[in-house]
């Protein structure tokens, strides 16, 4: 049976044009076609993302339809142009939002968390419409994917860094390409630390937003979040005062850093300025296996990572099920399912040793 709190309208329950529906009833019909974006989780029932997916596509060439017909209709019947230019409006972004996240205006999302180790709390993420090729306004799956697995690494693979007291407790962990800061802020919350949350100049004024925006939360858990400019083999030139003395993190985050050619060279070089050199250093890595493209750079990676004078070896690694809306429908499967590889690096003997 058909859920209407959960459902868009059908083409039944839209109103009709030909039958010059009021502003108030046009309005209202306009605002149940609101969009609402996803928060991507572990724990989704498939048969009701099936079920939910499959009403939305019966219905969606209606809608567009109705949509379409609004925009080029001159809603000659409402009483003034202000309230023409309201519905045109109005139906211009339902448009836009079954355009896919590119087309969309800005837009914030809660990301929820909840676990016996860590209670419960959710972070406030802003992503600004896309401008050109900045991917990091928008908040891709795998920061979600891993930030759920935080407590798994600090109670399992990554506990030597967490013992209290212990000589090798990272003083602040860094994240690299954070992006709107999903993964950084739920660290500083989760791990109960003090989190450098880094990405290019360009991404870095809504990162610092994100950071502020969700401040009170993650000092209530006793974290703390600063953001500062990082640029992946940026060289010294310009470089933030805070990364001039290198190899001074224990521990690095970054999810989904890999998308073109240069960036497992880049990213390698950023890892190995940053990472402190001893033994109990480590570097946690999530990377979407949403194609082969993607998995030929993580390819590339290991090998980089390797071939550094303090070599860095992958010492544990494992793929999770999550979701990504990368690209378009060939790059996962129906549901936008893809397997989320993660891997934890460590310093192996230097090459000379
Ligand atoms: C696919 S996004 C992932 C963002 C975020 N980690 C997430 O999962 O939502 C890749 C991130 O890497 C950043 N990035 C790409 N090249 C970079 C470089 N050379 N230096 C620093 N950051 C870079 C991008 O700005 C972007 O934020």
């Amino acid at each position: 049976m058909r859920d209407t709190a959960l459902l868009p309208p059908t083409e039944e329950e839209l109103p009709h044009l030909w039958q010059k529906p009021a502003f108030d009833v046009l309005l209202a019909g306009l605002k149940k076609l609101r969009v609402e974006l996803r928060v991507w989780t572990l724990h989704d029932s498939r048969r009701d993302i099936l079920e939910e997916q499959a009403a939305t596509a019966h219905d969606r060439r209606e809608i567009v339809s109705f949509l379409s017909t609004i925009i080029k209709s001159s809603l000659a019947w409402l009483d003034s142009d202000d309230e023409r230019e309201l519905i045109w409006e109005e139906a211009s972004k339902r448009m836009s939002e079954r355009c896919g996240r590119t087309a969309m205006g800005e837009i914030t999302r809660c990301w929820p968390f909840e676990h016996c180790d860590h209670g419960s709390f959710s972070l406030a993420i802003r992503e600004p419409p896309l401008a050109g090729d900045s991917l990091g306004l928008k908040t891709w799956g795998s920061s979600y994917a891993l930030a759920q697995l935080l407590h798994e690494f600090a109670a399992g693979p990554l506990a030597h860094l967490f013992v209290p007291g212990a000589i090798s407790t990272p003083e602040e962990v860094l994240e690299l390409g954070s992006g709107t800061g999903l993964l950084g802020l739920a660290a500083a919350c989760i791990w109960k630390t003090s989190v450098v949350l880094t990405d290019l100049p360009t991404i870095v004024p809504n990162l610092a937003h994100n950071a502020s925006l969700n401040m009170q939360v993650v000092e209530e858990r006793g974290g703390r979040a600063e953001v500062a400019p990082l640029t992946w083999g940026g060289g010294k030139d310009g470089i933030d005062a805070r990364f001039r003395a290198l190899n001074r993190y224990q521990l690095i985050i970054v999810a989904d850093p890999l998308y073109d050619d240069d960036h497992p060279a880049l990213l390698t070089s950023a890892v190995d300025e940053q990472l402190a050199l001893n033994s109990d250093a480590r570097v946690l890595v999530m990377v979407p296996q949403r194609d082969e493209i993607t998995k030929g750079l993580l390819c590339t990676l290991r090998e980089e990572l390797a071939q550094r004078p303090h070599p860095l070896l992958c010492l544990e690694e494992s793929i999770v099920d999550g979701q990504d809306d990368w690209g378009d429908e060939h790059d996962h499967d129906e549901m936008g399912n893809v397997g989320f590889w993660w891997g934890i690096f460590g310093r192996g003997q230097p090459a000379s040793a």
